[in-house]
């Protein structure tokens, strides 16, 4: 039996491409989650893919387990360790902010990837999720051409209540979400929407939880 490929190893240009191709979507996100930016100190981004958000955003280190899409992150001036969320390379409270950026969806346990984040943040620091919940017109388009798309294939899109409640359940106190793409998804890249408040109707939700 052929081993099914990891596209994140394979297919990386072609992922990081899409943020050329959809330019005012990548924009809209940037600007959502440069709203929940919590205080400088040691930052890391879980699943730090290409390095698109970390570079914009002043995240100096990333967590990637494919080392080839991890290729571009260093290239972007990130510094790359080599691991997963469920079991991150770093000690326990050692950072100030833990950043998961559209990468939930292919994390294998949701509950841990929590939990590990709690660990490794010191008290007062925060945990930035952003994601495209199950129950929103991008997700429902995802989970509609899965079978189709080598990307979201791979992908588990969750409910945003099942997001909270992992959350929560890890301890973290979510303190505010913001949210943007909230029309079709055919129409998001038409032009860059400026983040609102709350997780009502967006298919990009920021959520920003702190470790007590
Ligand atoms: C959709 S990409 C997002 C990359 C980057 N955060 C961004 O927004 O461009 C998802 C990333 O999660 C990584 N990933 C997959 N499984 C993971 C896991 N268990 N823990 C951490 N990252 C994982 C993939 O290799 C990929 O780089």
């Amino acid at each position: 039996m052929i081993k099914d490929q990891n596209p994140f190893e394979t297919h990386y240009c072609e992922y990081d491409a899409w943020f050329d191709n959809y330019d005012k979507t990548y924009q809209s996100e940037l600007l959502a989650v440069q709203e929940l930016l919590p205080e400088r100190g040691d930052w890391v981004e879980i699943g730090v893919g290409s390095g698109r958000f970390a570079s914009r955003l002043g995240i100096k280190t990333g967590v990637e387990p494919a080392d080839g899409i991890a290729t571009l992150a260093r290239e972007r001036d990130v510094t790359v360790l080599k691991g997963k969320a469920e079991a991150l390379p770093l000690e326990d409270e050692s950072v100030d902010a833990a950043f998961l950026i559209t990468t939930l969806c292919f994390v294998d346990e949701l509950d841990r990837t929590f939990i590990e984040a709690f660990r490794v943040l010191r008290p007062g620091g925060a945990v930035i999720v952003a994601f495209i919940p199950k129950d929103s017109q991008f997700g429902e388009l995802y989970t509609r051409i899965a079978n189709e798309d080598r990307f979201y294939k791979r992908a588990t899109f969750y409910t945003k209540e099942e997001v909270f409640k992992a959350m929560t359940d890890a301890g973290l106190l979510i303190d505010r979400t913001v949210q943007t793409l909230t029309g079709s998804p055919e129409r998001a890249n038409d032009a860059v929407e400026a983040p609102t408040e709350g997780h009502d109707k967006g298919s990009f939700i920021v959520v920003r939880a702190r470790k007590l």
